[in-house]
């Protein structure tokens, strides 16, 4: 990697279809990294299967996310992207910082005693050492800065902790990470409840927009979007959630003020406004899309970045690896 700048690490799970509320919240924000830093982006099919995953489902959401994350404007030449399974050295290093980390520290992680809620028939040890294998993944690559959402903080502050206690031990062996959080959360409610986050683990699927959503679908589902009987386009996230979240995504679409939306919309009902919602969502989704469509259709390309973007982390990494072997007393191979 380029000597002098900083290196940033990125994850997301291949745990499903990614919806306008994972665009908004994070990945839109990802290739914007590319110029200030070496960037690094790996999909986690490891975490994925923390929770119970069909095979073949599993294969179909890791290739298209990669895809996805090529559309949306992750150069793979520039960056390192690739597939967290095909890099052994992120399980190997998640072994050696389980035995550095408590289990105190991982019995107070708040995602952990979520998911043990939510998955109560399968709670697996790899579920309560997942934040360790989030640390080996950040941890590996001697990351500067971790883009995350603020309901990852704990699991960044861990692997501080992680690290600064390993090196307290052997000397300076990990870069101490800084989280990446953004100011402004982002955060897209579900069209249906507009009180909750919107999540592709729904039941109504008009509750929720994919990113590969067609463009009918994307005005069908905002058409159906839950408002109030005000008729008025009014930024008030307390007394009108459904048309606030929906100012939301079309000042996040638009780049407009929400003073300007409640302009445009002066004496208009929500039916036009919706319909304008809509066709800007279609917009700013259609380049991702198309482009994730068209990465599809050529599958023997995908595989080919893959192999080379698990190569150049596997070189990155093995760097990392070595020195951790050493320190820890395991024998040369
Ligand atoms: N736990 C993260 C999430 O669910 C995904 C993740 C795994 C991650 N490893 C990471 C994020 C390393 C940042 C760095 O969003």
């Amino acid at each position: 990697m380029i000597k002098g700048k900083k290196i940033s690490f990125s994850a997301i799970q291949p745990s499903g279809n990614i919806t306008l509320g994972n665009y908004m919240g994070a990945l839109r924000r990802w290739p914007t990294f590319q110029g200030d830093y070496d960037c690094i982006y790996c999909v986690v099919d490891e975490h994925a299967i923390t929770v119970r995953q069909n095979p073949a489902d599993l294969r179909h959401h890791s290739l298209e996310l990669f895809a996805q994350l090529i559309a949306c404007g992750i150069d793979p030449e520039r960056s390192i992207l690739f597939i967290q399974s095909f890099v052994p050295a992120h399980a190997e290093l998640a072994w050696v910082l389980n035995c550095f980390t408590m289990f105190g520290e991982l019995n107070r992680m708040t995602q952990f005693k979520e998911k043990s809620l939510s998955h109560a028939d399968n709670i697996n040890a790899g579920l309560f050492t997942y934040p360790t294998l989030m640390a080996a993944d950040i941890l590996l690559y001697q990351a500067d800065v971790v883009p995350v959402g603020e309901d990852q903080r704990q699991h960044v502050e861990l692997c501080r902790d992680i690290a600064i206690r390993f090196n307290g031990v052997y000397g300076d062996v990990f870069t101490v990470p800084e989280a990446e959080i953004p100011k402004t959360a982002g955060r897209v409610m579900s069209l249906q409840e507009p009180e909750k986050k919107m999540s592709k683990s729904s039941d109504n699927e008009n509750s929720y927009i994919l990113v590969m959503d067609s463009p009918d679908v994307i005005m069908r589902k905002f058409k159906r979007a839950v408002t109030d009987s005000q008729a008025e386009v009014r930024y008030d996230p307390e007394q009108k959630p459904g048309v606030s979240n929906l100012m939301d995504i079309y000042a996040g679409a638009t780049g407009l003020s929400m003073e300007e939306i409640r302009r445009q919309f002066e004496g208009k009902g929500y039916g036009e406004f919706k319909t304008a919602v809509g066709e800007a969502t279609v917009e700013l989704l259609r380049p991702v899309r198309e482009n994730t469509l068209r990465l599809m259709a050529d599958k023997g390309e995908l595989e080919r970045l893959m192999k080379t973007g698990a190569e150049k982390a596997a070189a990155v990494s093995s760097y990392t690896m070595n020195k951790v072997r050493k320190k820890v007393g395991f024998l040369p191979r």
